[in-house]
C-alpha cells in the first residue's frame, strides 16, 4: 500500500515527492485510528473536524446501510428524494426562521462559491448588477477553489501564489482578538463601515466565518463584533454570508457560531460535520428575501447544479448524525472538553516555545513562537499514540465530541511530553 501511495498519491497541501511520512489506516472506531503499523492513536483532529459523533458509529452505519440497500444516488433535477427533503427539514428547524431554501453541493467550497453565485444572483434579479464584488476581512479561509480563494487571505493564506490570478475582492484588518476586541476602537469594523460607505454599489456580500477564524489562524473573536457586522450590511445594503463550514454543528459550544451573537445571516453556508464525516456533503442556505428575488425575477432559475447534488447516502447519514447529536447532552460534552482544554493547554503554554493559548469549545490552541516542523513533531506524537497534525506555527486540537476525558487527558498529557521533547 505505500509503495503504490508513493507512486500514484499525491496527498493535500503536499509535494509529490514529499519525504514527511504518511501512515496507513486499516480501521477506526470511536475516538480511534488503527494504523496499519499497529499504533493505535486517539484522534485529536475528527478528521479535519468532521467526526463528531466518533469513527464507525453504529447508527451513523445503519442510516448508511439502510439507503444503499434503496438505492445510492439519483440526479437531483426533476427528482427528489426523502433523505433530502427529510435533511432540508431538519436543518431549517435548527436555523433562523428567516433562512429556507437549502442548496446541496458535494464539498464545504462549492457551497462557499454556491453561496457567492447565490449573492451575485441575487443582486443581479434586484436590477443592480454591478454590486458583484466582495469584502471580507484578513485572515479568513473559505476554501481551496478560485472564487473562494479570491476571499480568503490574500497574503498570509494557504493561496498567496495564486493572488495575481485571483479577482480581486475588498479586504479590511481581520477582528480584532477575543480579549482586546473593543467596539469603540475595532481598527476592522471601521475599515469595514468604510468601505461598505465607499463601495456598497459595488458590493454583494460581506463574507465570514463566524466567532472562530480557522485555516486562517484558528482566531477567536468576539461576538458583539459580528453584532456590529450584521448591522453595519443591513445599513449598506450589502448581504452577509457566515461560512459556519468549520465552526456549525456545536464545535464552538453553540449549534452556530452566529448563536453566540444572536445574529441571523442572509446566506448560511454548512459542511464538514454535516455527516459526522461519513461522507462529503455541504449545503447553502438563503433567506425567503433571496430566494423569491431569484425566482420571480430574470432569469428566473438558479445557475448551479452539481452531478452529485443532495446524494442520498451524504443526505440520510447527514440526518442520522445532526439526530445523533441533538439527541445527547452535546452542550455539557463541549463544556466539559472546553475546561479540561483550558486548564491543561494552560499548563503546556508554559513552555517557552509557546507564544499564547486559546479555547473556544472543543477547539483549543497552542500557537507556537515559530512554524512547527510537522514531519518531525508528528512522529512523535504517533509514537505515543496520538493524531494532531499542525500548520503553521499553530498546534491545535479539535477531538470528537464523544471523547472520554480520560482519553483526552491522555491525548494532551502526550501532547505536553513531546512538546517538552521538540522544545
Ligand atoms: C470555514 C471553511 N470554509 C470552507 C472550507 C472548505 O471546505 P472543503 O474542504 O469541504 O471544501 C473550510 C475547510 O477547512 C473551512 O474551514
Amino acid at each position: 500500500m505505500h509503495k503504490n501511495d508513493k507512486l500514484f498519491v499525491w496527498h493535500p497541501y503536499a509535494s509529490a515527492i514529499d519525504k514527511n511520512p504518511i501512515y496507513g489506516v486499516k480501521k477506526a472506531k470511536g475516538v480511534n485510528l488503527y494504523l496499519d503499523s499497529g499504533e493505535i492513536l486517539i484522534d485529536g483532529m475528527s478528521s479535519w473536524w468532521c467526526v463528531i459523533n466518533g469513527y464507525n458509529h453504529p447508527v451513523l452505519n445503519k442510516a448508511i446501510k439502510k439507503q444503499v440497500e434503496k438505492f445510492s444516488h439519483v440526479m437531483f433535477g426533476g427528482l427528489t428524494h426523502k433523505p433530502a427533503t427529510d435533511l432540508a427539514k431538519k436543518i431549517n428547524e435548527i436555523t433562523p426562521s428567516s433562512l429556507q431554501k437549502v442548496f446541496f453541493s458535494d464539498s464545504g467550497s462549492v457551497a462557499v462559491e454556491v453561496a457567492m453565485k447565490f449573492a451575485i444572483q441575487y443582486w443581479h434579479s434586484e436590477n443592480q448588477s454591478n454590486k458583484k464584488k466582495f469584502l471580507t476581512v484578513r485572515n479568513g479561509y473559505h476554501g481551496d477553489t478560485i472564487g473562494t480563494m479570491s476571499v480568503s487571505d490574500p497574503i498570509n493564506g494557504l493561496h498567496s501564489i495564486f493572488k495575481n490570478s485571483l479577482i480581486k475582492q475588498y479586504y479590511v484588518a481581520c477582528p480584532e482578538d477575543i480579549n482586546s476586541y473593543s467596539r469603540k476602537t475595532s481598527k476592522s469594523l471601521k475599515e469595514m463601515e468604510k468601505k461598505l460607505k465607499d463601495k456598497n454599489t459595488k458590493i454583494a456580500a460581506v463574507i465570514i466565518e463566524p466567532i472562530l477564524q480557522g485555516a486562517g489562524g484558528m482566531r477567536i473573536y468576539h461576538p458583539d463584533y459580528l453584532v456590529q457586522l450584521r448591522k453595519l450590511c443591513t445599513k449598506y445594503n450589502v448581504l452577509l454570508i457566515l461560512d459556519e463550514i468549520a465552526t456549525g454543528f456545536g464545535r464552538t459550544g453553540e449549534l452556530f457560531g452566529f448563536n453566540h451573537a444572536k445574529i441571523v445571516p442572509d446566506i448560511l453556508c454548512l459542511g464538514k460535520s454535516i455527516t459526522g464525516g461519513y461522507m462529503s456533503l455541504a449545503a447553502t442556505m438563503v433567506s425567503k428575501k433571496i430566494a423569491k428575488s431569484i425566482s420571480i425575477k430574470k432569469p428566473g432559475i438558479f445557475m448551479h447544479g452539481p452531478t452529485y447534488m443532495a446524494n442520498p447516502l451524504a443526505c440520510s447519514v447527514a440526518l442520522a448524525n445532526i439526530n445523533l447529536l441533538l439527541s445527547y447532552d452535546w452542550k455539557k460534552k463541549i463544556k466539559k472538553i472546553e475546561e479540561i482544554l483550558h486548564k491543561e493547554l494552560k499548563d503546556i503554554s508554559k513552555n517557552n516555545a509557546v507564544k499564547d493559548f486559546r479555547v473556544i469549545g472543543a477547539i483549543g490552541v497552542l500557537e507556537m513562537k515559530n512554524k512547527v516542523n510537522v514531519g518531525s513533531i508528528q512522529k512523535k506524537f504517533v509514537k505515543r499514540g496520538i493524531w494532531l497534525r499542525p500548520f503553521s506555527n499553530l498546534i491545535y486540537i479539535m477531538p470528537p465530541y464523544i471523547i472520554s476525558k480520560k482519553d483526552l487527558n491522555f491525548l494532551l498529557k502526550q501532547l505536553e511530553k513531546v512538546i517538552n521533547l521538540e522544545y
